[in-house]
């Protein structure tokens, strides 16, 4: 371990010592006379593995490790794709009401009208504003909602009988979320190459697929717009004409939704199903891998095969039902009720108004970023083809394949020195068609300020790149020491053992 890095709770363990003064304190006798008291088929025989800690250490403890964390509510979280925005305080405040906090999952569903009503509002605002026909609320991610969506497309072309439509066309701009949810559905994956043609989907490269694949063969497309690369994929509409005409179906990730709010519809631009990032767009704290909500939308063909519950209005009210030929349920419950909660109300207080304000300072502050950054950072798809400007969207991919080449210094190295610096790192090394790649989305919630104070340890850091790179590439005072991601991820192991004690402290 590092010698600056926090102990875990286990390693404060003293044999007797506890932190709570049981009720009546010290005077009425100590745990063990409560536990008399108790029902004794109740009591525990053996002692809980839990460490034995004093108040004070485990208050210590917990503050430090809340002080090492980084959220957005300590700094800048520029990290693409993935729309860090600040969530307002009136979302945490509201979500915490009784009427939200207490109801149980548990409880008839007569006892909850306005539970239900206000998944029916959130239903019709998401189905406004995507300009869908109908939500279901219940995926837990994003990644589900693209899962729940391949399963619709599976089972829409099922129950037409049309077994031999396979393919997923799936661009290599795309997360690797979009080709994961395809094949655990059972498809087969075409990627298609747009990284040379502008870094978009265009009709050549489209029907170059179809015709490889056939278009009986194929069963849709799964696109995000904006593109992770930060670009509207102009074509859109003669995509999904095309995909259309030859029966196939296209799927919209709405991990980018931040930059189209009362813009642009993924339903006017011909998509059939789509997920909306709620944890993202519309804003609740998810750093750290959660939590998720992946609320999917669709157009009336596919209604029928949404997940359940699903929430209608009756002539007296509304209930949960099952749509007819359902894929099921992707959760257990309702969806992510308190991300759904903050949602509706992040919602209700920016209004159609605000929504679109959030998109238009999203895409000028990532402009003013790349505009202040490119000459250093260079950004390949700056222009188009023809030479003319090409502006970003909500954000933008920067490369450090200049600095790697010439002084040796790459994306991580940056990446890393900006942790130092106070600021979370861009996304790295993705999408994977950018070598070196920064990704960097600085959402519409950050000032000008603060994104000029960006821009001068960005240029900082490319001057000490140039003129004392190894500074850079031996950083040493990062609170963690280098992690082996590749062990990490194959080996994962969060959960603490009993028997594990003695290597859990050495770790
Ligand atoms: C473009 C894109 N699609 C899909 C996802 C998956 O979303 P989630 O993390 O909510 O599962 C992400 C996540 O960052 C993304 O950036």
């Amino acid at each position: 371990m590092a010698a600056n890095q926090s102990k875990l709770i286990f390693e404060y363990d003293v044999e007797g010592r506890h932190g709570t003064q049981v009720v009546g304190g010290m005077r009425n006798g100590r745990v063990e006379d409560h536990k008399r008291r108790l029902p004794q088929n109740l009591v525990a025989s053996e002692r809980l593995p839990l460490p034995q800690v004093g108040e004070l250490e485990l208050t210590r403890h917990y503050v430090k490790l809340a002080q090492d964390s980084f959220g957005i509510d300590t700094g800048f979280y520029p990290l693409g794709s993935c729309t860090m925005k600040y969530n307002p305080k009136a979302c945490e405040r509201y979500v915490k009401h009784p009427g939200f906090a207490n109801t149980h999952p548990h409880q008839p569903i007569e006892s909850l009208p306005g539970f239900l009503r206000m998944f029916a509002d959130l239903q019709d605002w998401l189905a406004d504003m995507t300009g869908m026909d109908q939500i279901s609320l219940t995926p837990a991610a994003g990644a589900q909602g693209e899962f729940a969506g391949m399963l619709i497309f599976k089972r829409y072309f099922e129950s037409r009988g049309e077994h031999q439509r396979t393919v997923m066309i799936v661009p290599d701009s795309a997360h690797g979320t979009n080709p994961a949810s395809a094949v655990l559905s059972g498809f087969e994956v075409a990627e298609v190459k747009c990284a040379d043609a502008d870094g978009i989907m265009n009709m050549d490269i489209l029907n170059a697929a179809i015709e490889k694949h056939g278009a009986e063969r194929i069963a849709g497309i799964m696109l995000t717009n904006p593109s992770t690369l930060g670009t509207f994929e102009k074509d859109i509409l003669a995509v999904s004409e095309r995909m259309h005409e030859i029966g196939a179906l296209l799927y919209y990730d709405g991990a980018n939704l931040n930059a189209l709010l009362g813009i642009a519809r993924p339903g006017d631009m011909g998509f059939d199903l789509i997920h909306i990032n709620t944890h993202k767009t519309l804003s609740t704290p998810h750093g750290g891998g959660g939590p998720g909500s992946g609320p999917i939308g669709v157009k009336q063909h596919l209604a029928p095969f949404l997940p359940h519950p699903h929430v209608r209005s009756t002539s007296d009210g509304f209930e949960f039902y099952r749509p007819e030929q359902s894929i099921g349920r992707m959760k257990l419950f309702h969806g992510q009720f308190g991300i759904l909660v903050r949602a509706w109300i992040y919602i209700l207080l920016h209004g159609p108004d605000g929504l679109r304000r959030i998109s238009e300072n999203a895409i000028i502050n990532a402009n003013y970023l790349q505009a202040r950054l490119k000459d250093h950072y260079p950004v390949r798809y700056d222009k188009w083809s023809d030479g003319r400007d090409r502006y970003c969207m909500h954000e933008f991919v920067a490369s450090c394949g200049r600095l790697k080449k010439e002084v040796g210094v790459s994306a991580k190295d940056i990446a890393k020195a900006l942790l130092n610096s106070g600021f979370h790192a861009p996304t790295t090394y993705f999408p994977l068609i950018i070598e070196e790649a920064l990704m960097i989305e600085p959402t519409e919630t950050e000032s000008k300020e603060l994104l000029d104070s960006f821009v001068d340890v960005m240029l900082g850091l490319h001057h000490t790149a140039r003129v004392d790179a190894d500074k850079l590439r031996n950083l040493d005072n990062l609170r963690v020491t280098q992690l082996d991601e590749t062990y990490a991820a194959r080996h994962i192991d969060v959960r603490w053992q009993p028997e594990e004690q003695g290597s859990a402290a050495a770790g």
